[in-house]
């Protein structure tokens, strides 16, 4: 038989067991890990791998599963998907068995889990070289506790030793159970191989399943190699099972990415209580304070320091921009920019569109929202910007806000350069205030303001000398 192409690759993704001790509603590949669905780790990586398809397996939850997994539309995650119902659930081959329609022939199948997230590509690339496509090949580690895994059997010691089958734990005789080295659920082997393999099947075992892993038996009896390829990264094979071990896995994943980010040079405060979710590219010497959680795509550009507790989604910082502690930016689609030299914070919270300028200061409990700031602007305390244009170098008074929402349509305030805004005003929007303008504080203004002049709309203060107090009722 010809070899199977290595650059043919299909990857079949079982993911329709129920997750029973997640204790959830929500199907167990579903949950997330740094931000993204189980699965969806799972699909970047076999696209990653280069995959030339995925056949994804579902069950328990299919609908949600494969809603998440754009399956309707053929696959939302740079793989092209099918999906294939795995109803009742009668085990790891009959999972496999699901696919046997949809697979092709010439191709190299790679056999994953939808809730072991962390595999690396390389890996499954190292597995694919092993498998060679002529063979049955195994990922397989060493563990000090194996208990509940599939045991690989042996015709000898070492690494040499022929493999012969694997035995499930529940099968396992006490001297197999004392094999430490298990099979990781993880196999690359060619389709046409598999499928006949796949169709001896039986479910005469401990847990009345159909077993994927007693395809190794046929295999040896068909005198095709089976080669394992063993490593030791422990967290590459993990699978999710409970709340637990997805805390742990999580906890795993910050700490490698954190461990990166130091390797270029990023200071994190304490790699432990750092939370990336998406993806954070760093400049030089920036300095990361503790319990900061990173969502989307951020961007840090040189020498900016970020406090404590702040969280930062979708954002892109300008270099030595500073974050004060406890500052709030979610860029969501329309993204936030904090440029050169800002300070923001500390309480401070950037919604979308929120554009600063170099320079800008934004100050506690400021809110800013689909604004623009220009070089120099500074709004310090308790105060809102939405649907606002300002120019450079405008003072923003506390307490004063664009009333930018009439109740059906948002409307926009312009704010041209150096207007002086004082306190306590609001701007009813649309409105523009000339530059160089000022506002008098506690104004409600809602014509156009002139250029360089005084604006106060307020009610005047009046005096009434020698007024009583009302006095309290007898
Ligand atoms: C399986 C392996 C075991 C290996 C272990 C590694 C078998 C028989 N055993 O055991 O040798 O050490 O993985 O984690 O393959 N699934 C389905 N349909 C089913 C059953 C399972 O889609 O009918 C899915 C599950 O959702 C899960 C994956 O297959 O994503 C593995 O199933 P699981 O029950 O965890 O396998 P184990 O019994 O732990
Ligand atoms: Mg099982």
């Amino acid at each position: 038989m010809a070899a199977a192409g290595t650059d043919a690759i299909d990857v079949v993704i079982m993911a329709a067991g129920k997750g029973t001790r997640m204790k959830s509603k929500l199907p167990k590949v579903l949950h997330r890990l740094a931000g993204r669905a189980l699965v969806h780790h799972v699909l970047d990586t076999a696209a990653a791998l280069g995959a030339r398809s995925g056949v994804l397996i579902t069950g328990h939850g299919a609908e949600a599963v494969e809603a998440a997994c754009g399956a309707a539309s053929g696959g939302n995650r740079g793989l092209p998907l099918q999906v294939v119902r795995q109803e009742p659930q009668l085990g790891t081959g009959h999972a496999v068995q699901q696919a046997v329609p949809v697979l092709r022939d010439d191709g190299l199948v790679v056999v994953l889990s939808g809730d072991v997230p962390l595999t690396q590509v390389e890996t499954l690339r190292a597995l694919v070289d092993v498998c060679a496509g002529d063979s049955l090949a195994l990922l397989t580690l060493d563990l000090p506790d194996p208990t509940g895994y599939g045991r690989v059997l042996r015709a000898g010691a070492g690494d040499d030793a022929q493999v012969l089958r694997i035995v499930e734990h529940k099968d396992a005789t006490p001297e197999q159970r004392a094999v430490r080295e298990i099979y990781s659920g993880i196999m690359a082997v060619p389709a046409r191989l598999l499928k006949g393999w796949l169709a001896r099947l039986d479910n005469h075992n401990a847990q009345k399943e159909y077993y994927l892993t007693d395809v190794v038996k046929f295999a040896v009896a068909d005198g095709v190699p089976v080669r394992a390829h063993r490593i030791t990264d422990e967290v590459q094979v993990a699978g999710v099972n409970s709340p637990l071990q997805l805390a742990e896995l999580e906890r795993a994943y910050q700490r490698r990415l954190a461990n990166r980010l130091m390797e270029q040079g990023v200071r994190i405060a304490d790699p432990a209580r750092l939370d990336v979710r998406g993806s954070l590219h760093c400049g030089e010497d920036v300095a990361i304070d503790v319990n900061c959680v990173f969502d989307g795509k951020v961007v840090l550009g040189n020498d900016v320091s970020i406090g404590a507790n702040c969280v930062i989604a979708n954002a892109t910082i300008a270099a030595g921009a500073v974050i004060h502690p406890f500052t709030h930016i979610d860029g969501e689609k329309a993204g936030v920019t904090v440029g050169e030299g800002a300070l923001v914070g500390p309480f401070a919270r950037l919604r979308p569109g929120a554009a600063l300028g170099p320079e800008v200061h934004i100050g506690n409990f400021v809110e800013v929202k689909n604004s623009t700031l220009a070089r120099g602007a500074k709004a310090n305390h308790l105060a809102y910007l939405g649907d606002a244009s300002v120019g450079e170098r405008v003072n923003y008074g506390a307490g004063s806000i664009t009333a930018n929402y009439d109740g059906a349509n948002k409307h926009r305030t312009v704010i041209e350069a150096d207007v002086h805004v004082g306190s306590n005003c609001v701007l009813i929007a649309p409105v523009t205030l000339g530059a160089g303008g000022t506002v008098g504080g506690g104004s409600t203004i809602t014509k156009d303001t002139p250029a360089g002049a005084l604006s106060v709309a307020r009610g005047r203060q009046a005096t009434i000398p020698g007024w009583t107090r009302p006095k309290k009722r007898q």
